[in-house]
């Protein structure tokens, strides 16, 4: 064998361990220690960007900040849904997620490299930091889940983050230790041969 066999078998763990896990399944009550919060965030630093943009941006809420937070997602949404497609129980189920979870985080995209890198690999690398955070997450038994709610693309979520025009919030990125009991879910996926299309050399 000329790969390292224990290391391909720990990744490929990780990787499919890794799952989402929502608001609701996490203890809000736990703190996320401060040593493990640096590291998951060393750890998304480390995600690979073209030019060395490295355009990932956290804002990061804890403790009473979640609650600006939620009451920013209410007012946002009520102010920019159009009438008929407004739901008040969306408005609040959406509104108590940043409660359930011990930290939520802000996934920012912030525009450094100009015209050079293209807007879609800037989102990328920043896909690929939040994979990295996600996966260091799950690997330790913590409870993580990336969402994405409209709102969040409003010019108005953006400068209440304090970021710029041009740069954009992927998501919100949620945080917690499971509650006592929670039975880790397992993956599901159709066949990833489903996905391949192998070009065979020298058919031409
Ligand atoms: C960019 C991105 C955005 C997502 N946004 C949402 C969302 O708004 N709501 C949601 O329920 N799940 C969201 N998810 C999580 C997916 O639902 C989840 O990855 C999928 O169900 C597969 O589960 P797994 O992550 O446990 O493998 C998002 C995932 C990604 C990568």
């Amino acid at each position: 064998m000329i790969y390292d066999t224990e290391s391909l078998q720990s990744i490929t763990n990780h990787i499919r361990h890794r799952r989402s896990i929502k608001p609701m399944d996490m203890d809000a009550t736990r703190l996320v220690e401060p040593a493990l919060l640096e590291i998951l965030f060393e750890n998304a630093n480390h995600a690979p960007t073209h030019g060395l943009t490295e355009p990932w941006r956290f804002h990061v809420f804890q403790g009473e900040a979640r609650r600006d937070l939620s009451n920013t997602m209410q007012r946002i949404y009520r102010e920019t849904t159009p009438a008929n497609e407004f739901r008040e129980d969306k408005m609040r189920k959406m509104s108590e997620n940043p409660l359930l979870a011990a930290v939520v985080i802000a996934i920012g995209m912030e525009r450094r490299g100009g015209a050079k890198i293209p807007e879609m690999e800037e989102i990328e690398a920043v896909a690929c930091a939040v994979q990295n955070m996600h996966l260091t997450a799950s690997a330790v038994g913590l409870a993580a889940y990336w969402s994405t709610p409209p709102l969040l693309a409003t010019g108005e979520f953006i400068s209440w983050l304090g970021m710029r025009e041009g740069d954009r919030c992927l998501g919100l990125f949620y945080m917690g230790w499971p509650k006592e009991n929670f039975v880790w879910p397992k993956a599901h996926r159709t066949p990833v041969g489903e996905k391949i299309t192998w070009h065979e050399e020298n058919k031409s």
